[in-house]
């Protein structure tokens, strides 16, 4: 048994997900999952800091302790749950969650927070976190991280295969069927970030369920061509990107003028034909995507995919044995073994990194 725990929080900030994995024989087999909501005061506060242009030191230091103890929590209640015993788990690998990703600031950042101290204290557990800033260190840009794990887990001698994550923010892996070629992987843009904070704004729901409200409206075919214009879609990779970018404000420059269904229809559109342009420019000979993340269950969002990559085999990553939901926390635990084993996490072609690097930080049981 080779068991590690991987905890994720991505930029939706919609849970806390917390993954069980065996890595036995180079094998990857998700043993157990648990998916941790957010107690409500502590996201209140994370979206206050996140929408912020000042905030109090103080704050941001408690916040920081009260993530890392809630996601200790998080990894405690699946180890109850599953009663596993805590010394057979290896390792934590933490995420945490990003409050600023800025790789094109000078000098470029990317701060992940949820104290890691707090996370092997309150656990046990030896716990490895702060996975980026090494890679931004080393002139990449801090992300996309899961395409190691693709590489690792997802590739096949006979496909080439796209990995499509549809987080807040979407990103592909390019895994080709031929050993030889090197991998790559990027942001696309908006993949669900956009389409949550529309529906927040204007129906006061976390997010269109199953693309219920944007199948309502229409296609506004202008305000389409005028976001896709935007710079980030015709950006060279490597490239990433979060929601201090493609956010609401975002929506809002581009002077969005009319019903709130047409647009989130149009927003949704926004994200199948981004992802769909940077699969055909990227991997034209690409025959099968697996998408993982919540967007895998947005029906509209899955079935705008499948109807415009008409000769590409859309599936989700549960045929290759890994639900969607728990795809990146299990690339999480995966990133904290290679850290303990001092085996790189990055991919230097995919993050623009000088190297090839080992990630993060050790925070000892
Ligand atoms: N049934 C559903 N219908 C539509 N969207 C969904 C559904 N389930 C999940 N999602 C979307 O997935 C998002 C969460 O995806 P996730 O992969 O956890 O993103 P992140 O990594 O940014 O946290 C939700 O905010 C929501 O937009
Ligand atoms: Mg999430």
């Amino acid at each position: 048994m080779a068991y590690y725990i991987g905890l994720m929080s991505g930029t939706s900030m919609d849970a806390i997900d917390v993954a069980l994995l065996d890595f036995s024989n180079d094998n990857c087999k998700l043993i157990a999952s648990h998916s941790h909501a957010f107690p409500y005061e502590l996201k209140q506060k994370l979206q206050q800091l996140l929408q912020s242009e000042t905030f109090s030191l103080h704050d941001f230091g408690r916040l920081d302790v009260e993530l890392g103890r809630t996601f200790a929590d998080a990894a405690n209640q699946l180890i109850q749950q599953q009663q596993v015993d805590k010394s057979k788990i290896l390792a934590i690998g933490s995420h945490g969650q990003t409050v600023f990703h800025a790789p094109y600031s000078t000098p470029p950042f990317s701060l992940q927070i949820s104290d890691p101290n707090c996370i092997s204290q309150f656990t046990g557990i030896t716990t490895v976190a702060d996975f980026r800033r090494r890679d931004i260190a080393a002139g990449g840009q801090g992300a996309p991280l899961v395409p190691a794990f693709h590489n690792g887990f997802f590739r096949s001698p006979q496909h080439n295969r796209v990995i499509l994550n549809i987080g807040g923010i979407a990103n592909i892996t390019m895994l080709a069927a031929d050993q030889k070629k090197l991998i790559s992987g990027f942001d696309t843009g908006p993949g669900n970030c956009l389409l949550d904070e529309w529906c927040q704004q204007h129906l006061n729901q976390p997010y269109d369920k199953n693309g219920a409200w944007a199948a309502t409206g229409t296609i506004n075919d202008k305000l389409l061509q005028q976001l896709l214009a935007d710079d980030y879609f015709s950006l060279a990779a490597p490239k990433s990107t979060g929601r201090e970018y493609f956010n609401l404000h975002w929506i809002k420059q581009h002077s969005a003028n009319d019903s709130p269904e047409n647009i989130q229809a149009t927003l949704t559109q926004l994200s199948i034909e981004s992802i769909s342009r940077a699969i055909e420019e990227h991997s034209h000979d690409c025959d099968e995507v697996y998408v993982c993340g919540g967007g895998a269950f947005n029906a509209r969002l899955m079935l705008g995919l499948k109807n415009r990559l008409t000769n590409i085999k859309l599936k989700t990553t549960t045929e290759l044995g890994i639900d969607p939901e728990w795809v990146e926390a299990a690339a999480f635990a995966w990133l904290a073994k290679q850290t303990l084993e001092n085996k790189p996490g990055n991919i230097a072609e995919v993050t623009g990194a000088s190297a090839n690097l080992v990630l993060g930080g050790i925070y000892p049981a």
